[in-house]
C-alpha cells in the first residue's frame, strides 16, 4: 500500500498524518486553546487558526514520519460533515498538495473515518487486534452520537443516532453550567471518579435504537436550581457526586442502546470510537458488560478517538485501493 499524507480539519484540531498502508508513521494534532474562553467552538475563529496551523503541522508530520514531499504517494483528506470554513482549508490545502505533487486526491467522510480508526496500527505494534467485518461500533463525540454496522470497510449502516445532542454535547453543556471550562468531558471524567453517582436525572428515550439527550441536559438544569435554591454551596459542595451522576446517566443511555443493538443485529463485536470513548466511565462499564455477555471489545488508542489525521489516512488506505480517487473539482461539505 501507498504511503499516504493525511489532513483532518473538520472542527477545530488541524490534524496531519503520514501513513504506510494502515501502520501510522506520524500523526500531529494542533489545538485551539482559544474555544475555552468562549465555552464551545467559534467557527469563525476556528478557520482562522487551521490557515495559521496547517503549513507547520504538516511539516512536523512529515518530519516526525522521517519521511519527504517527495515520499508521500496520495492525499486523503477530510471532506465532510464538520464547519465549513474550517473543511475549506483542509481541502485547499489537499488539492494544491497533490496538484502541485501530481500525485491522487482522496476525499474522506469523518464520520466513516471515526468507525474504522480501530485499523490504525500504531508502527511497532502492527499485531495488535482489529475487528473483523461485520461489527457494531458506537461513534460519540461532540458532534455524533451513532450506532453503526460496519459491513466492510466501504459499506457502513447507520442503525441509530440522536435525534437532538450528541452524548459530548451533553457532557459539555452539563459541565458549563457547573461552571467547568470547555470542553468539560475529560474534567467531568476525572472529577467523577472521586464521586458516587447518587443523584438520578432524566434518561430520555425516543425509542428503538435512537439517543436523545437534551432532556438530560434540562434535568440537570432543573435539579440544580431546586438544590441550590436549598443550599447555596450545594455545587461546590458536591461537584464530585454532581458529576459521577451525568457520566453515569450518559454511560447508562450508551449502553442501554448497545446492547439492544446486540440483540437486533446478533453482532457481539462492539467498538468504541470518537472523543467521548476517552471516558473511563464509559470504557469500564463497556468492558464488564462485555465479560457478562460474551463480547469482544475494541477501543482505538486515545490519539486515534479524538479527531485525529491518521484516521483519515487508513480510510483513504482503503478508498485508493478501491480505486476511489477525487478529482481537482472536490469541494468541502458540511454535510455528507
Ligand atoms: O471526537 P472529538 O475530539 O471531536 C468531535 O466532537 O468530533 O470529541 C470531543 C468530545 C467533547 O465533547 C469532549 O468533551 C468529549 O469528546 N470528551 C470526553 C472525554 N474526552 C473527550 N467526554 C467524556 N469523558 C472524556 N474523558
Ligand atoms: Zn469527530
Amino acid at each position: 500500500m501507498p504511503v499516504l499524507l493525511a489532513i483532518e480539519s473538520s472542527c477545530d484540531d488541524t490534524s496531519a498524518a503520514v501513513v504506510d498502508g494502515t501502520t501510522v508513521l506520524s500523526n500531529v494534532t494542533a489545538g485551539q486553546a482559544i474555544h475555552e474562553e468562549f465555552g464551545g467552538v467559534v467557527p469563525e475563529h476556528a478557520s482562522r487558526a487551521h490557515q495559521r496551523n496547517i503549513v507547520p503541522t504538516v511539516a512536523v508530520a512529515l518530519r516526525r514520519a522521517g519521511v519527504t514531499a517527495d515520499d508521500i504517494e496520495g492525499v486523503a483528506f477530510t471532506r465532510g460533515p464538520g464547519l465549513i470554513g474550517s473543511l475549506m482549508v483542509g481541502v485547499s490545502f489537499a488539492k494544491a498538495f497533490g496538484l502541485a505533487r501530481g500525485i491522487p486526491l482522496v476525499e474522506v467522510d469523518h464520520m466513516q473515518a471515526h468507525v474504522l480508526a480501530h485499523f490504525a496500527r500504531r508502527a511497532g505494534a502492527e499485531d495488535a487486534a482489529v475487528p473483523t467485518f461485520p461489527y457494531l461500533c458506537l461513534t460519540v463525540s461532540g458532534g455524533h452520537t451513532q450506532l453503526v454496522v460496519v459491513h466492510s470497510a466501504l459499506e457502513q449502516e447507520i442503525i441509530g443516532r440522536t435525534i437532538d445532542d450528541a452524548a459530548g454535547e451533553a457532557f459539555d453543556k452539563s459541565g458549563k453550567m457547573l461552571g467547568l471550562s470547555y470542553p468539560a468531558g475529560p474534567q467531568i471524567d476525572k472529577l467523577a471518579a472521586a464521586g458516587t453517582p447518587n443523584i438520578s436525572f432524566a434518561k430520555p428515550d425516543p425509542g428503538g435504537l435512537d439517543f436523545s439527550f437534551s432532556g438530560l441536559k434540562t434535568s440537570v438544569l432543573y435539579t440544580l436550581q431546586k438544590r441550590l435554591r436549598a443550599d447555596p454551596d450545594f455545587v461546590a459542595d458536591h461537584l464530585n457526586d454532581i458529576c459521577a451522576s451525568i457520566q453515569a446517566t450518559i454511560v447508562g443511555i450508551l449502553l442501554r442502546k448497545i446492547e439492544l443493538a446486540v440483540e437486533q443485529t446478533g453482532l457481539t463485536q462492539v467498538a468504541l470510537a470518537g472523543g467521548v470513548s476517552a471516558n473511563r466511565g464509559l470504557r469500564a462499564a463497556l468492558h464488564a458488560r462485555a465479560a457478562e455477555r460474551g463480547w469482544t471489545t475494541f477501543v482505538p488508542p486515545l490519539e486515534y478517538c479524538t479527531d485525529n489525521a491518521a484516521m483519515i489516512g487508513v480510510t483513504g488506505q482503503f478508498k485508493l485501493a478501491a480505486g476511489l480517487t477525487a478529482g481537482q473539482d472536490v469541494s468541502a461539505a458540511a454535510r455528507l
